[in-house]
């Protein structure tokens, strides 16, 4: 059997990790500035996180929703606590299009309507309703146009309370700072602006911190940087650092029962043992002031550099943009500078989601890499 070919690769084989460095099969060492599109948050092979994972498999690994599995409140509680958050409660599931998936259905139940606004350059997942809402039409197929959706530009209230006027809509869905898409986000008056459009029109504010979140943008959610409380926060990427694992937050005002949500994967042994490591490593070793620290220190290199046009985003989720398209600079990056980095639907776009415990030497290293190529 061959594998179904759906991704155009790099000619790298990653086979070992560690920090901020991967080692390919002839033992080349790659920085990663990309963290295999942002899942890495507390950088590959933590000691804590494998000694974490490995002690829970020789215990238990997996065992159904049908049972206790006091790790799942231990996860909800930890993540209340690191993240402010403690007036929601925890859906585990397995990825980000599922957190999604499950979100919207949420809003769709408690309201009883089913048309959602979502945002110009939004990236939502490929899942059914994900997709709906994700503003690209190439990935989606006939079968997910059924969901009714408006797309409407980013930081245009005036447009989002027109639609909500209808009186039709069940929820509204923006990434704390969009990552596919380019790096654009709301203004705080906007965040703020779809909060109070929301209460009025009976709508749920979803906040999709699936790249964003897990402290990335210097904050543990990036809509914190706009003092807002939205009806639910979806994660994934950054929460189990590579182990696949995704989750809904969902404020505690609104009420679950049984059946109305399900998984069979969701919130196993493992996947909350990693979860829990990652936010006891960002607690311990203080990454979101890391993150900070380190995001100020990258952005005033990269203002040093002529061809950089633009610099969007925020902590260590950062966007360089250029005059060109990025395509040969990124393929120049990896196989002559062996450093990774990613791209972006606005294809003049660096994207930048290194590991939380990056170093400014190892930010030194690319800036040099980057002036050269230049
Ligand atoms: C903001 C955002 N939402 C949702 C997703 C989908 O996550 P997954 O690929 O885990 O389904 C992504 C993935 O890139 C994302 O960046």
């Amino acid at each position: 059997m061959n594998l179904f070919e759906v991704y155009p690769l790099y000619d790298v084989t990653p086979v070992k990790a560690k920090g901020s460095s991967v080692w390919d099969d002839k033992n080349q060492e790659y920085l990663d500035l990309y963290g295999g599109h942002g899942v890495i948050s507390v950088g590959h092979s933590h000691p804590k996180y494998i000694e974490k994972i490995t002690s829970q498999l020789h215990n238990i690994g997996f065992y159904s929703n049908a049972v206790q599995n006091p790790l799942q409140q231990q996860l909800a509680k930890k993540l209340g606590e690191v993240s402010n958050c403690e007036d929601y409660n925890l859906f585990l599931c397995n990825s980000g299009a599922e957190a999604n998936e499950n979100a919207l259905k949420v809003a769709s139940f408690v309201t009883g309507k089913s048309k959602v606004i979502a945002f110009e350059n939004s990236f939502h997942g490929r899942t059914s309703a994900s997709v709906s809402v994700t503003d690209n039409k190439k990935i989606q197929a006939e079968i997910n146009k059924f969901n009714p959706v408006t797309i409407l530009p980013l930081n245009d209230l005036f447009l989002v309370e027109k639609s909500l006027e209808k009186g039709d809509v069940c929820s509204v869905i923006i990434e704390g700072i969009q990552g596919v898409g380019g790096l654009d986000e709301g203004s705080t008056e906007f965040f703020k602006g779809l909060e109070k459009l929301c209460w009025k029109y009976e709508a749920l504010l979803i906040l999709d911190e699936i790249q964003s979140g897990y402290g990335r943008s210097g904050a543990f959610f990036a809509f914190q940087h706009h003092q807002i409380k939205p009806d639910m926060i979806t994660v994934a990427k950054g929460m189990g650092n590579g182990y696949p694992m995704a989750g809904v937050l969902i404020h505690e005002s609104i009420k679950a029962s049984f059946g109305m949500l399900g998984t069979t994967f969701g919130g196993n042994h493992l996947a909350c043992v990693a979860g829990l490591a990652v936010l006891e490593i960002i607690e311990e070793e203080g990454l979101i002031a890391n993150v900070k620290e380190v995001s100020e220190y990258f952005i005033a290199q990269a203002k040093t550099i002529g061809a950089v046009k633009n610099i969007k985003g925020k902590g260590l989720m950062i966007g360089l943009e250029f005059e060109d398209e990025v395509g040969d600079l990124r393929k120049k990056l990896i196989y002559e500078e062996h450093i990774f980095t990613g791209g972006a639907m606005n294809k003049n776009l660096l994207r930048i989601l290194p590991p939380l415990n990056i170093s400014t030497k190892e930010i030194d290293v690319f800036i040099t890499a980057l002036k050269k190529i230049l």
